[in-house]
Order: structure tokens, then sequence, then C-alpha cells
């Protein structure tokens, strides 16, 4: 696969000195699904705003495509789709006319505009409502909105900033749903933002965790999770006393992917690297020793453990918080404006 989306040392200071980003590498393949996870101030908009062309980047490089993101603007833009942070359609106007005024800007012909808006707007369950004004919309709707408007040139990569903040978890798993599908369906690779951890883990094929504009580590969910530790194993089985206990326990300690093995309520919990490989081998050692296993379970590290690990503190929760609402709404009057 290629490389789409190639970023080196990018680093972004505000006038009057905030560094939002701080010297970031990265690069993403096309047909990726690939999340910037990070709490609120920590570089995830600036990031996307100078990838996308809209902020000028105070040190480092960056192409999109190929094409450098301060020296070819136009064609960066022309393969690019964008749906920002704010609510961005215009509520005085319906959803369909909001398509077209989309459609307009990037020149596509009116036959252009009514296939393609009439695609876009089913696939995110609005084309019943399309003659309704964008006024009478739910935040979630107007959302989809957004999104129809971002994918009606058909671009090749999609930026998301923060797609599902502040919706309810229907409306998040829908919105996971389109963004799956576009990637299926269209290879579309997608460079989205969030804050939140199950949006990250379920979504995306690689994660970068952003905290202070720096990143702190790149990586699948599966290879993060197994970065802080390994695999913890459960295994309770019936004794046959002759000392049969200290055997196992010794013998377990000798497997070469088992890390640690422990004795709590009577139970063994042994830390692996890799507890789907290691499973079979033990269970299938335990039965040649003879020993009765009564119950085996499995618990992976989830990505909280791994943000804690890294940025040293906890991210918010799964479920939008107060906080979020909030600024949903903010959002919204901003675009009432
Ligand atoms: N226009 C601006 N001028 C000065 N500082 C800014 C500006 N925009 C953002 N910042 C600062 O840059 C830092 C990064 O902000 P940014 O919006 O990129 O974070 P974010 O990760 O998108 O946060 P959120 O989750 O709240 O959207 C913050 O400290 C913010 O206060
Ligand atoms: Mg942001």
């Amino acid at each position: 696969m290629d490389v789409i989306i190639e970023a080196e040392k990018l680093t972004k200071i505000y006038p009057g000195g905030v560094l939002a980003v701080d010297h970031i590498d990265l690069s993403v393949k096309e047909g990726e699904i690939f999340g910037f996870l990070g709490p609120n101030g920590a570089g995830k908009s600036t990031t996307i705003m100078m990838l996308v062309t809209l902020l000028h980047p105070t040190e480092g490089k960056a192409r999109i495509a190929g094409w450098d993101i301060v020296q070819h603007r136009g064609r960066v833009r022309s393969v690019l789709g964008y749906v920002s942070q704010d609510i961005a359609v215009d509520e005085y106007l319906t959803g369909w006319e909001n398509l077209l005024l989309q459609g307009k800007l990037y020149h596509l012909s009116p036959q252009e505009i009514k296939t393609r808006g009439k695609e876009v707007l089913e696939m995110v369950d609005l084309w019943e409502r399309k003659d309704e004004l964008v006024q009478n919309y739910s935040g979630g709707m107007r959302k989809r909105l957004d999104i129809a408007c971002g994918l009606i040139h058909r671009p090749r990569i999609l930026f998301l900033d923060e797609p599902t903040l502040g919706l309810d978890i229907q409306t998040r798993s829908k919105i996971w749903e389109y963004i799956r599908q576009l990637r299926s369906e269209h290879k579309m690779t997608i460079f989205l933002t969030t804050h939140y951890m199950d949006e990250a883990d379920k979504l995306c094929d690689r994660i970068a965790i952003i905290d202070h504009g720096k990143i702190m580590a790149i990586g699948t969910p599966l290879e993060l999770k197994r970065s802080v530790g390994g695999d913890l194993v459960s295994i309770k089985f019936q004794e046959n006393g002759n000392g049969q206990r200290e055997e196992i326990f010794t013998a377990l300690k000798e497997f070469p992917l088992v890390e640690s093995v422990k004795e709590k309520d009577s139970q063994l919990l042994i830390v692996t690297k890799d507890g789907n490989t290691a499973i079979p081998q033990i269970l299938s050692r335990l039965h040649d020793m003879g020993a009765e296993v009564q119950s085996i379970s499995m618990k992976r590290p989830s990505l909280d453990d791994v943000f804690l690990f890294y940025t040293g503190r906890q991210l918010r929760d799964e479920e939008a918080s107060p906080q979020d609402f909030y600024r949903m709404r903010m959002a919204l009057r901003r675009a009432k404006r």
C-alpha cells in the first residue's frame, strides 16, 4: 500500500507563542482508517488544519498524495474532503441546497451534483429530509449533512475532525458504519480525530496518541495494548494433592511465552505477551500432567491502560460528557452566525 499522508517534524506555534503541534512525524497508507486520539487541547484540530492547508505550519513538512501542503495547496485540496469540528452547514438553507452549494464550490456539473448528492444523502439517511430547512435538523442530522457535504466531490482522503463529538451512542455507531463503508466501497483513506477511546479502538486501523502537541505512541489498537503489558490469563483447576500444584506452578513458569505466574484466590494468574498462542499450549501441558481445568479466562489491557501508560493520565469516559454536549451546542451556535 502506498503512503498517502506523510508528515515530518510538522509544528505549529500560534501567534502569542502557544506550541500546539510539536514536531510530529507520521505516515498514513492509502485505504487506512487512521485515528488521532487525545484530550482537549492536545493539538488534533491544529494538525488537521495544517494537513488540509487551512493553517500554515511554523516548521516541518507534510505531503498529501505526494503534494506538498504549502507549495501545492490547490492540488492538495482537490484530493481531500474536510469535515471540521464545528458544524459548517448553513441552517437557513435546506439539506439539498447545502449540498448544491458545496457541489458548485467544487465545480461539479448539475448532473454530477444530482447523482452524487442523492448517493451521499442516502448514505447518511437524509434523503427523505433533504428539502427541509437545516434549522429543523437535530445536531446528529446536521453532522451527517456535514459529512455528506465533505463527500460530494468523492475525495481520495477524508479528514474528519471529531466526527461524533457530543452525539448519542446510536448516531455515533451509525457514523462509524458510514466511515467503514467509505473505506470498503470507495477505498477512501480516512484521517479522524477523536477523544473517545471506544471510537479509536473499534474503528481505527491505527492510532496515534497525541498529548501536548506530541505523538506519544503509534500503532494498531492491538499493538498499543500489547506494548504496555501482556494478556492476563486466569486458570482454576481441580487439585489432586501430591504436590501437583507446585509441579504445575514450576512448569508454567518455564513456558517461553509466560512472563510471570502468581497465585491468587486459588487461581493461577499468568501474564503472557500472547494469550491466544499461550492458552492452547498451557491447556495441553496441564492435560498431560493430569490436572483437571475448571475454568480459564483471558483479559487484555484496554486502550484506557494504554493511554494512561503513555500520557500518565486517564482520558475521559466513552460516553458523551456534559462538556461534549456544551461544545456541541457552542459549535451549533457558531454555525448560526
Ligand atoms: N487560533 C489559536 N490561537 C492560539 N492558540 C490556539 C488557537 N487554536 C488553538 N490554540 C491552542 O492550541 C492548542 C491545541 O489546540 P487544538 O484545537 O489543536 O486541540 P484539539 O486537540 O483539537 O482539542 P479539542 O479536543 O478541544 O478539539 C491548545 O492549547 C489551544 O488552546
Ligand atoms: Mg479539536
